[in-house]
């Protein structure tokens, strides 16, 4: 690959429902497009168990997965699809670590999320990942 070509990705986010129920809307899709992520489509969803099991199937044999599915249907969660120049890696930089008491400062988890269970926004971690939750989404 030549250096410097530009690579436009999208990735899939989701604004969690700690973060919509504490009115942070708003100030996340701001970091977002400081960061010259571009929205391409953005949905308010009320998740089922069924959508919430599928897009955390990953994680089904660990010891969190039911409170995670019970999180993540527990409120409306914000979908975005967003588009930027190496926009995977870009974003789960934006976002930090899972677990905020380890995050940078200046990522969105050290700034709002309330702890690793409870982290405020999911960012895709794999173009595969991102192709199959953008599908699983948005259809
Ligand atoms: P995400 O998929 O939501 O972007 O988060 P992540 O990659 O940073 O972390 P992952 O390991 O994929 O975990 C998915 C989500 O499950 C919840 N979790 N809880 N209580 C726990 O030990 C625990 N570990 C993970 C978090 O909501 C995490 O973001
Ligand atoms: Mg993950």
């Amino acid at each position: 690959m030549d250096r410097g070509e530009v690579i436009m990705e999208k990735t899939l986010a989701i604004i969690k429902p700690d973060a919509t129920e504490r009115n942070l809307i708003g100030d996340i899709i701001k970091m977002i497009e400081m960061n010259n992520f571009k929205l391409k489509r953005i949905n308010s969803v009320y998740m089922t168990v069924s959508i919430a099991e599928e897009f955390y199937a990953m994680h089904s044999e660990k010891p969190f997965f039911k409170s995670l599915v019970d999180y993540m249907t527990s409120g409306m969660v914000v979908v975005l699809e967003l588009e930027k120049n190496n926009a995977i890696e870009d974003f789960r930089k934006l976002i930090g670590t899972t677990n905020p008491e380890d995050a940078e400062e200046g990522t969105i988890r050290k700034k709002f999320a309330i702890d690793k269970s409870h982290n405020s926004i999911h960012g895709s971690d794999s173009l595969e990942s991102a192709n199959r939750e953008i599908s699983i989404l948005f259809g």
